[in-house]
């Protein structure tokens, strides 16, 4: 990772630093370096230790007397899987009022989607498209788990993923790094309520940093060896948007990238998250993995892996152990690690600071807001408007959606996960209940008149291979007018270690929907999954396909208004579903090759020779329930250079008769260039809500930075040159197309996918 630029940063840095420090010697200290000060070797390890107050699903299970003992002794600076005002502000007060310093602990959990209120997960809320919407559940989140004694999430986890089988691509935003640096800013400013960490705010973690969503095969906790491009083009740039945002908090990843495990990547963690990034916030380790390091195979024995963890700037030990019982070795061997030691315990200390904890630690234990805040009716009314907003309609033959309740007289509901509220949680439920949901089959039932019967057959369970109840759900669906059939995977088969070998549903989930399609009559298939699927037999079979991931406790009722047409499905993907498992990884910003695919198979092309070159439903795709004409697309300049912009805009009007949102896509291409360029880069998007009959105008404000690629010396370049783009609904819709020429040529500062675009939209009368 050496390059003339982070030699220049590192040399601005130093200076920077060592004048800083004079500076503050000369003034007064602030409170965490006099703290610092004050502290035995013992208690500035104590600040760099995170213990388990329970398990994921057991909270606060270990907090017993002996934990404590351990926190007036100045032992533990964090616990993760606590929760709750009031137990939590018991071992608050103990850390402030007994423990010799005073100094008090962080409450950290994973509250990814919601605290009580779950909302879509991750990838479904990246389906919406609509940033916005994704902060705003992110807020709701921070709203409740703060009234609740957390001061920190491990969210948002904002790793690109190309691999469906993967399982984590469930908590990320899917396969792009445009798209998913846009919604990693959101998060971040979500749970932390502004750009900046502050009293009250829930501190946010951009994790997993690294290449974890890059592991060999979608196996996960696998290497990565992914190129250096690859790395700062594809997988670093969320995690620059992150610090640009103010992260207050990182983790890294349990991988190595080409055999540097990222917990004992100096380069990467010291050298571009801190150095070159300028980021100075408090960098936590996955759980265990400084101990995992022995594993890896680059330490022999502990204290050696805690060096290398501490030597790369990791701060604080999840659960581990090691930097508490092995660090203290390793600093007596060698003093010179006592100055990284003060760094952490610094960074970790004005974490706390910059959280209120100093001045108002009992803050966040309020238990009259916390009775408040859990599931207040605004954070349902937020989930059901978000959980509509995912809704992906991925196919509607002849229009059989939507569905008119008035000239219903039954519908049968099918499939156990219509009725299954926990896998509605999904991954990650934090304090979310199952007896929160409202589920398909709840949400359907309350949405149609009385007069119309509404039963339900489970039919089939995703983790079980009993097939005994599908004869019953096929006489449901035989003698009811139409049929919903929810069908897909559970909670339990996509998450962290939940990697698939096999990205067709699972196979009771497939016979069931072959024998209740085959009846003949109206059927319409509800997807419930976590990841991208290969269903080649349902897109050919299937009438219409609406996919509804995990959508949370306002699931059921989201997915009746866009069943019953009271709202008009618009969100799209953000990773493309395969049409086999064998065509994995893949994705839409590939790089040309030398022979690009043709569809023609006597042509010797890049592709396989048993598969289209299209996958079953491309990345940025979704129907609606109106249609769109985009026109008069219009340039304001032919050029432009350093520091200059672009303004390309174009009229979207909804033909279609049907108010809905429509999601606005913007496409570029370099085409010729020093190396070769993707065919396709996401560049811009908007959501935008079209009433029946309605034009807006929207104009993206492009900068030359947009346009940098990661050069083979190391440096984001930006070459003079055309640019080609494209407008349109999905990146295999695109509907007009323009280009400009850049100037010149010249360097640039920053990962171009993590840049945003401005983006103006107007009414037209
Ligand atoms: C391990 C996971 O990789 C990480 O994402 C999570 O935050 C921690 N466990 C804590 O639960």
């Amino acid at each position: 990772m050496s390059s003339p630029l982070r030699h220049t940063a590192v040399a601005c840095l130093t200076v920077a630093l060592w004048f800083g420090a004079s500076l503050a010697n000369a003034q007064t200290a602030s409170r965490p370096e006099t703290l610092l000060r004050k502290m035995t070797l013992d208690e500035k390890l104590g600040q760099l230790v995170q213990r388990a107050g329970g398990r994921s699903k057991s909270l606060n299970s270990r907090l017993d007397d002996a934990e404590l003992e351990r926190v007036r002794a100045g032992a533990v600076g964090s616990y993760l899987h606590v929760a709750g005002a009031a137990p939590l502000a018991k071992l608050q007060k103990v850390a402030v009022e007994e423990s010799r310093l005073g100094v008090p602990l962080l409450f950290a959990m994973d509250v990814v989607h919601g605290y009580r209120t779950i909302f879509p997960v991750p990838l479904a809320l990246a389906a919406t498209w609509a940033p916005e919407s994704s902060e705003r559940a992110a807020r709701v989140a921070a709203d409740e788990a703060t009234s609740a004694g957390l001061h920190w999430t491990f969210a948002p986890m904002i790793d690109i993923a190309r691999d469906p089988r993967w399982g984590r691509i469930v908590e990320g935003a899917g396969e792009d790094p445009f798209l998913g640096a846009r919604m990693a800013v959101a998060q971040v400013n979500g749970f932390q309520g502004g750009n900046t960490l502050r009293p009250g705010s829930l501190m946010a973690t951009a994790k997993h940093f690294g290449a974890y969503g890059a592991g060999i095969g979608g196996r996960d906790y696998n290497s990565a060896d992914v190129s250096e491009r690859t790395l700062q083009e594809v997988y670093l740039p969320p995690f620059y948007a992150a610090a640009r945002a103010g992260s207050g908090s990182f983790m890294a990843a349990f991988n190595d990238i080409a055999g540097v495990p990222t917990t004992a990547n100096k380069d990467l963690l010291r050298g571009v998250l801190r150095e070159r990034w300028g980021w100075q916030g408090l960098l936590v380790s996955d759980w265990g993995a400084i101990g995992e390091l022995l594993n890896h195979g680059v330490a022999a024995d502990r204290a050696t892996a805690a060096t290398l963890a501490l030597d790369a700037s990791v701060d604080m030990d999840m659960v581990g152990g090691v930097f508490a019982e092995d660090l203290k070795a390793a600093v007596a061997k060698d003093p010179a690690r006592l100055k990284e030691l003060d760094e952490a315990v610094l960074r970790i200390l004005k974490v706390k600071e910059q959280l209120g904890l100093f001045d108002t630690p009992m803050m966040y234990h309020d238990t009259e807001r916390e009775a408040r805040e859990l599931l207040a009716p605004e954070h349902r009314e937020a989930a059901r408007a978000i959980a509509r907003q995912s809704l992906v309609l991925l196919k509607n033959q002849g229009k059989l959606l939507p569905l008119d309740p008035q000239k219903l007289k039954s519908i049968a509901v099918i499939g156990a996960l219509a009725n299954d509220g926990l896998s509605a949680l999904g991954s990650w439920r934090a304090q979310g209940k199952a007896d929160d949901v409202v589920t398909f089959l709840k949400g359907i039932s309350a949405a149609v008149p009385p007069a119309v019967k509404v039963t339900f057959a489970p039919g089939a369970n995703p983790r079980s291979p009993d097939l005994s109840g599908i004869p019953a759900a096929v006489k449901a669906a035989k003698s009811a007018d139409v049929t919903v059939l929810v069908i897909g995977e559970d909670y339990d088969l996509s998450g962290e270690s939940r990697s698939r070998s096999d990205l067709e549903l699972p196979a009771s989930q497939l016979e069931l929907a072959r024998r209740v399609l085959a009846t003949g009559k109206p059927v319409v298939v509800v997807l419930a999954n976590g990841r991208p699927l290969a269903l080649p037999w349902l897109a050919e079979n299937a009438p219409a396909i609406l996919e509804a991931w995990m959508l949370g406790v306002e699931g059921g009722n989201a997915v009746a208004d866009v069943l019953f047409g009271k709202y008009s499905p618009a969100g799209r993907l953000p990773a493309a579903f395969p049409r086999v498992t064998g065509a994995v990884p893949f994705n839409y910003a590939a790089n040309p090759s030398g022979r690009p695919a043709d569809p023609d198979l006597s042509k010797d092309t890049v592709r396989y020779h048993d598969l289209p070159i299209t996958p079953l439903y491309a990345f940025g795709h979704g129907l609606s329930y109106s249609e769109f004409r985009y026109g008069d697309l219009a340039q304001n300049v032919k050029e432009i250079g350093p520091g200059e912009r672009i303004d390309i805009s174009i009229t979207v009007e909804n033909t279609g008769g049907v108010a809905s949102d429509e999601v606005v896509q913007l496409y570029c291409r370099d085409p010729v260039a020093s190396i070769a360029r993707p065919v396709l880069e996401l560049r811009g998007f908007k959501r935008v809500e079209l009433a029946a009959g309605a034009r807006k105008r929207i104009t993206f404000s492009l900068t030359p930075e947009q346009f940098a690629f990661w050069s083979p010396r190391g440096q984001w370049l930006i070459e003079s040159g055309r640019i080609d783009y494209w407008i349109g609904a999905s990146s295999a819709d695109l509907r007009a197309n323009g280009s400009f020429e850049i100037t010149k040529t010249h360097t640039g500062s920053a990962p171009a996918a993590a840049l945003p675009t401005r983006v103006t939209v107007s009414g037209i009368n």
